[in-house]
């Protein structure tokens, strides 16, 4: 983008969700339950230029600071995205975001017959075989679940 354009203004407090995959601003906002129904100002850049790769999309979300789960959250849709807390228009920490190898009760298994779907007291358990493209093997069915199957279980 140009130094005489800006798109989205800077946030004073709070969270900037930069180098989303592009395309994937919606589904970042739905995985951290913003409805639009709250206060502050949010705002949402999608496929916009990008330094690092082509193009990008960004959330930025005014008087709010993520937690470690939401951002697992974000890391299964946006491998390269980075979270920049904002304080006083300031970034005061900014991290790239990491799958754990192992997840645990972030989501669900999408096999219907998997024994983590029943009643039986199990975690949700999935090793990351691949982070970009995604894939998630179930510990249980052995079932391998890709970007589409997880967006479909948020
Ligand atoms: N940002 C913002 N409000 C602020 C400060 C920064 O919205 N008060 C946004 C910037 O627009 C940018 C992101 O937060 O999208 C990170 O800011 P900064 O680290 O200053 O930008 P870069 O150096 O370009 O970041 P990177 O190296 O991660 O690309
Ligand atoms: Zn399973």
């Amino acid at each position: 983008m140009s130094e005489t354009e800006l798109r989205v203004s800077k946030i004073k407090d709070g969270t900037v969700i930069d180098h989303i995959t592009p395309g994937y601003a919606l589904d970042v906002v739905k995985i951290l339950g913003i409805t639009g129904k709250e206060k502050g100002p949010i705002t949402l850049a999608i496929n916009v230029p990008s330094k690092r790769f082509k193009t990008k999309d960004i959330v930025k979300i005014e008087g709010r600071e993520l937690n470690p789960q939401e951002v697992h959250k974000i890391a299964l849709l946006a491998p390269h995205a980075s979270i920049n807390i904002i304080r006083d228009y300031k970034v005061v920490k900014k991290q790239e975001v990491k799958l754990p190898k192992v997840i645990e009760n972030i989501i669900k298994c999408v096999n219907p017959a998997c024994i983590s779907n029943s009643n039986e007291p199990v975690k949700a358990r999935f090793y990351v075989d691949c982070e970009d493209p995604l894939l998630l093997k179930c510990h249980y069915c052995g079932y391998i679940m890709e970007k589409k199957d997880v967006l479909q279980r948020f």
